[in-house]
């Protein structure tokens, strides 16, 4: 899936005010058309996420055999083949940019009777794939990869797979959902533990299709051999496309703003800890629940932030939302210390390396570290910065570029579509100085 070129003029627009509601949880979405597809009988999403990389899985999906409706925008029912009822795709799966997609599937797929390929755009090309094809192999699962374990993977089909204790080395919740969805196609009792809790969708999910999972933060156990029912998900809105709100405005003076039922999954809303630390006034209204995930209305005004020390515990917590975290470093007062978040070079770019030289672009004072950044806030100009393709890091400049003294061209900006379908036109409509224009060279 290769989107056209695309850039963004971005520069001082309005005060952010109003309210305004995100699209569907991507993580949620993703998980929901899985679960869906293998579970007996049909399925109903609402608050699907139309993106690019959740459509990909719903595509790979019917590549399988499933049928899935689309009767409206956002919605998708997913009549389920139960867990043994997929078969064969002729041509490899296209996961586009997603890794989720990929390593949720490379599981999932190992249980399968047949043979599948899983490749994915170039970003999602050069990820690491080790970390999950490790300790799928040591259920039995048979996977080959690309040199240094990237992908193509191609995953063999009609193995035995045999449950297993796996102690994570590193805290992902795709590497832990990719196990846990080979357990259920394994014999006995597999238990997944993890340095850090990581988001716990497919845990909550499963349970939700019928299928017993015992869970707590950090640690989850199933075992295979049950069946997944048909079950209505509702899926809340991403907290992290919220985020970038959140930050906007934080940031711009005069800002008074209103996010519509966020999802607000605590293994999610580290950056939430973050800016309340470095002052943002954000307070959650009318918090309930929605499709068994908590939700908030979150009213977000302008306030000054001061720099922070990233507290290590919040990390994988906020692992999505750095690009957003260091544009509000970059404007706050003092300095910001990130560490202990290495995962972020490996994400849909290398997003400490990315976000360091994007700022350092518009004249921020950031140096990278290994596993961080120190970042001193201060005025940033205009100019021209690179998002590498990376959806957060556009939709992160743009914010910046909020409070930019000049116009900022922010270069690459088609895999926005990816997970926040419509971002141009809803950051404008809130206040956004923001247009698309035609990506050159
Ligand atoms: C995701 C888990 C996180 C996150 C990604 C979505 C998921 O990745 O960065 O955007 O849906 O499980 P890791 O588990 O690799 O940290």
């Amino acid at each position: 899936m290769s989107a056209p070129r695309l850039d963004w003029q971005a520069g001082p627009g309005d005060p952010l005010r109003g309210e305004l509601s995100v699209p569907g949880d991507k993580s949620v979405s993703h998980r929901a058309v899985m679960l869906g597809a293998l579970a007996e009988g049909s399925s109903e999403v609402q608050g699907f996420l139309e993106g690019e990389d959740t459509q990909a899985t719903a595509a790979i999906f019917a590549r399988l055999g499933v049928r899935i409706e689309a009767p409206s925008a956002s919605r998708r029912i997913v009549h389920g083949v139960g867990l043994h009822g997929l078969g064969a795709a002729s041509e490899p799966l296209d996961c586009g940019n997603a890794g989720t997609g990929m390593r949720l599937l490379a599981g999932l797929l190992a249980g399968q009777a047949f043979d599948s390929v899983l490749v994915g755009d170039q970003s999602l090309s050069r990820r690491p794939m080790g970390r999950v094809i490790t300790p799928l192999q040591a259920m039995g699962a048979v996977i080959e990869a690309g040199e240094g374990g990237l992908p193509p993977l191609r995953i063999h089909g009609n193995k035995v797979l045999q449950a297993i204790d796996f102690k994570s080395p590193v805290a992902s919740a795709q590497v832990k959902s990719a196990v846990l969805l080979a357990g259920l196609y394994a014999r006995g009792s597999t238990r997944v533990v993890e340095p850090h809790p990581t988001r716990d969708y497919t845990e909550r999910m499963l349970a939700a299709f019928g299928w017993p999972v015992r869970f707590s933060p950090g640690e989850a156990r199933l075992e295979g051999g049950h069946r997944l029912r048909a079950t209505q998900v509702v899926v809340p809105a991403d907290f992290s496309s919220a985020a970038f709100f959140l930050v906007a405005a934080s940031v711009v003076p005069g800002s008074d703003l209103c996010l519509r039922r966020v999802g607000m999954n605590p293994r999610r809303t580290g950056l939430l800890d973050a800016l309340r630390m470095m002052g943002a006034d954000i307070t959650a209204e009318s918090s309930g629940e929605q499709g068994g995930e908590p939700v908030a209305d979150l009213r977000v005004r302008h306030a000054r932030l001061r720099g922070i020390d990233v507290p290590e515990a919040l990390v994988p917590d906020m692992i999505d939302e750095f690009p957003a975290l260091f544009v509000a470093a970059a404007l706050a007062e003092g300095i910001t210390r990130v560490s202990g978040a290495a995962e972020l070079r490996v994400k849909e770019s290398d997003r400490i390396a990315v976000m360091a030289k994007a700022l350092q672009a518009l004249g921020a004072d950031i140096a990278e570290t290994p596993d961080g950044a120190v970042i001193r806030g201060g005025r940033l100009r205009g100019g021209e910065a690179d998002s590498h393709g990376d959806h957060r890091i556009a939709m992160a400049l743009a914010v910046a570029a909020q409070r930019a003294d000049g116009e900022v061209r922010i270069r690459d900006c088609a895999n926005v579509a990816t997970s926040f379908p419509g971002f141009e036109a809803l950051a404008r409509g809130a206040g956004l100085g923001l247009q698309v224009c035609a990506g050159v060279g």
